[in-house]
């Protein structure tokens, strides 16, 4: 028998094809295709993305055992989406593009939505209450079907908003591809659309189209899921704000969410909490880069154009992240510490959540992210304060201090600077503590100095106000903030001039100041003598700081507050109603009641330094 010889290009193109013909039999054996189907065959054989129109179904031993393909009953050009399976497309300018969930996906297995996070947080659990109410009431399911905008055309003379994608709904099988002048627009804001349909029973068929437009030029990208189990992508605007901005400098700030619950510490929320791994992060932009509005709800859409972020994975250079339970009530949160910003900018921060905090993508029940509204904050001009936080005596500081980046190095000075203020305000509270010991706390209720306070509060109310008084919230010395009270004006500026040599010295007023023991020098020596910050302004410390210390400690140790027009408003500020939005004095803990909207409050006028009283008064 004449033997076939193959040249190794022939052998080759025969392997391949011995193959091809072996996969496709195989391919026949497994399943039971049902060649009925209209969709684009094509893309199906070819593409690796093929897993939107079949549901894999490999509940016997491990092995696929069987595979249905979903029969969607659609035109050409409708591509399937499966459930909490989203599918990423391209859609140039003037494009309508088509998409449908079909009935059998829609009555099908619902995802496992997974345990969630630590009981406490009230935000998310109605709505999924809602939800599983619904459900059980009806006979079909409800559904959701959302949008992110991912990239957006772009303008080449202005940093103009593109217009948004638009998205329309169908349920009707004479009308498969709803689209402008067709179907129920839904509306898209910020790079985002949901649409949520309760007792769906039939196929649901979408449009996405793209504005015609001669401004902008480039694609959209976008990503579309549909669910059974509940939103994939979600934005959320709360009426009380998740996230506050607690401080800044002039290249960092400091963002924390709300409580995350109101457990005791002895509770096991509270604990699971403190041991979780950051579940929250955090995308932040420039407010001068406004196209970024056209995005702002949407998780991919800041993903690929927010220039900031914290604990997003795959981010080289990221941000960091920790819970704390530092600040107002001590309950759990989240801080975010975002640096590399530029001096004198306005930013904007959203909250986010990377898929569902534990896992994200294909196949997670909410697996596209969470996005919480956009909150406000901006960073400082001056290199003369220094954002600290994490300090071990007087943990419950969070705020720009004032520093000296000549001496103390923005990159990496800062835990040097902490120190410094922080041993120093351990040392003071030793002494305080040797008094303490003289008092007698531990008697019976008879001879103890007061009924309703402990030495306990003394200890307490003490620690605050020191480590308030001592570690002064720095300001820059430029803010014309009438609650702010100028300091150390006797030093030159870092950049070696003096206050009496800047254009703006009024040698009336300000000669005044620079010859007034308060604010020609600090309310600590320390800062003047080790720090050498030059010129900056104060928030005061809230004036019940000094009330709840002169309260809590026995009379004995000499705790007095100045009276109010002799001297009170110079070393104390006053709460404001938090409405207002400004921190007009400092108290442990304290955060912008958000926005850092820069609205101003009456003031206080006059200067002194009559805490010097109070440091002294335990001394003796
Ligand atoms: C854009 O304009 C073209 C031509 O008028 C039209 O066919 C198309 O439907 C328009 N696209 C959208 C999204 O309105
Ligand atoms: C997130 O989803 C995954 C997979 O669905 C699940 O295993 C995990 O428990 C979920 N995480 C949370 C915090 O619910
Ligand atoms: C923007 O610039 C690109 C090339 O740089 C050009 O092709 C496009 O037409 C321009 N678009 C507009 C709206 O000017
Ligand atoms: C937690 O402590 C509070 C008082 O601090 C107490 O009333 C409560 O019973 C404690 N709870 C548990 C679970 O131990
Ligand atoms: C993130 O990194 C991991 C491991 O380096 C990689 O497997 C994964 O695909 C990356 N994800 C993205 C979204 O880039
Ligand atoms: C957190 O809880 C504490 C006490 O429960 C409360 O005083 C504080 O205002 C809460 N913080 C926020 C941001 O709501
Ligand atoms: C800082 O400013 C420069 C110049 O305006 C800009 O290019 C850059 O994106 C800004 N960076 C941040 C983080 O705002
Ligand atoms: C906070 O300080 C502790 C030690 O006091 C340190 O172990 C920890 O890494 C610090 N955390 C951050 C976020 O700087
Ligand atoms: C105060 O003194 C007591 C008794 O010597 C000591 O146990 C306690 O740790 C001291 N507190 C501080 C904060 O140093
Ligand atoms: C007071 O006495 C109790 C027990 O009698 C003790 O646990 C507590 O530490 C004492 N407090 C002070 C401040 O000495
Ligand atoms: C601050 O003012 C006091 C009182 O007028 C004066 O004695 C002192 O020299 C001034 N200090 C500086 C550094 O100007
Ligand atoms: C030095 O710094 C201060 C505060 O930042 C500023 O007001 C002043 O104009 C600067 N002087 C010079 C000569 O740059």
């Amino acid at each position: 028998m004449p033997i076939i010889k193959l040249s190794p290009l022939q052998t080759r193109f025969a392997a391949c094809l011995t193959a091809s013909v072996a996969l496709l039999l195989l391919y026949l054996t497994l399943t039971k295709p049902h060649f009925a189907y209209a969709l684009e065959l094509d893309s199906w054989i070819h593409s690796e993305n093929h897993n939107h129109y079949i549901i894999l179904d490999d509940d016997e031993g491990g092995g696929i055992e069987e595979e249905e393909i979903i029969l969607p009953r659609a035109e050409d050009g409708v591509s399937a989406l499966a459930n909490n399976s989203p599918q990423n497309s391209n859609i140039g300018i003037g494009i309508i593009q088509n998409w449908m969930f079909p009935k059998d996906a829609i009555t099908g297995p619902h995802g496992d939505a997974g345990p969630g996070l630590p009981s406490g947080r009230s935000k998310d659990s109605p709505k999924k209450r809602e939800v599983h109410e619904l459900k059980d009431r009806q006979s079909g399911s409800t559904i959701y079907i959302t949008l992110n905008t991912c990239l957006q055309p772009s303008s080449n003379t202005t940093d103009a908003i593109p217009p948004q994608l638009e998205m329309y709904i169908s349920t009707s099988l004479a009308n498969q591809k709803p689209g402008p002048g067709s179907g129920t627009a839904v509306s898209v804001t910020g790079g985002y659309a949901s649409f949520e349909l309760d007792d769906a029973t039939s196929d649901v068929y979408v449009g996405i189209a793209a504005p015609n437009n001669t401004a902008f030029s480039g694609i959209w990208n976008y990503e579309i899921a549909a669910s059974n189990d509940g939103p994939y992508h979600r934005f959320l605007d709360p009426e009380k704000p998740n996230l506050y901005f607690v401080d800044s400098d002039n290249h960092a700030a400091l963002l924390i969410t709300d409580n995350t619950t109101q457990a005791l510490p002895n509770e096991t929320a509270y604990q699971d909490w403190m041991k979780l791994s950051p579940p929250y992060s955090v995308f932040a932009s420039n407010q001068n880069q406004r196209s970024i509005l056209g995005i702002r709800k949407s998780f991919c859409g800041l993903r690929n154009n927010a220039k900031l972020s914290a604990n997003i994975k795959n981010v080289t250079n990221q941000n960091v992240a920790t819970m704390t339970n530092r600040g107002l009530g001590g309950k759990p949160k989240e801080q975010f510490y975002i640096a590399g910003l530029n001096s004198t900018s306005k930013y904007w921060g959203m909250l986010v959540m990377e898929g569902n905090s534990t896992a994200k993508g294909n196949g997670v029940v909410g697996g596209g992210g969470t996005v919480w509204a956009a909150i406000d904050f901006e960073t400082k001009t001056e290199n003369n304060c220094a954002l600290m936080y994490n300090l071990s005596f007087c943990s419950e500081v969070a705020y720009a201090v004032p520093t000296n980046p000549d001496k103390f190095s923005p990159e990496s000075g800062l835990p040097e600077l902490a120190a410094l203020y922080d041993s120093n305000a351990a040392k003071l509270y030793q002494y305080f503590n040797y008094s303490l010991q003289q008092i007698p706390c531990n008697t019976t209720s008879s001879a103890q100095y007061s009924l309703a306070r402990t030495c306990d509060d003394c200890a307490r109310a003490y620690k605050q106000w020191l480590c308030a008084v001592t570690i002064p919230r720095c300001e820059d010395f430029s803010s014309s903030s009438p609650f702010l009270k100028p300091r150390n004006l006797g030093q030159k500026f870092i950049n070696g001039s003096s206050v009496s040599s800047d254009p703006s010295f009024s040698s009336g007023q300000d000669q005044a100041l620079l010859n007034a023991v308060a604010s020609n020098s600090s309310r600590n020596p320390l800062i003047d003598s080790e720090v050498r910050p030059g010129p900056y302004k104060e928030v005061l410390p809230c004036e019940d700081l000094c009330y709840d210390l002169v309260q809590s400690c026995p009379a004995s140790l000499g705790f007095a507050c100045p009276l109010s027009g002799k001297g009170l408003e110079d070393s104390y500020g006053k709460r404001v109603d938090a409405a207002e939005g400004v921190l007009s004095c400092s108290y442990l803990g304290a955060a912008f009641y958000l926005s850092g909207v820069s609205t101003v409050t009456p003031g206080l006028s006059m200067f002194g330094m009559v805490f010097l009283a109070l440091l002294v008064g335990f001394i003796v």
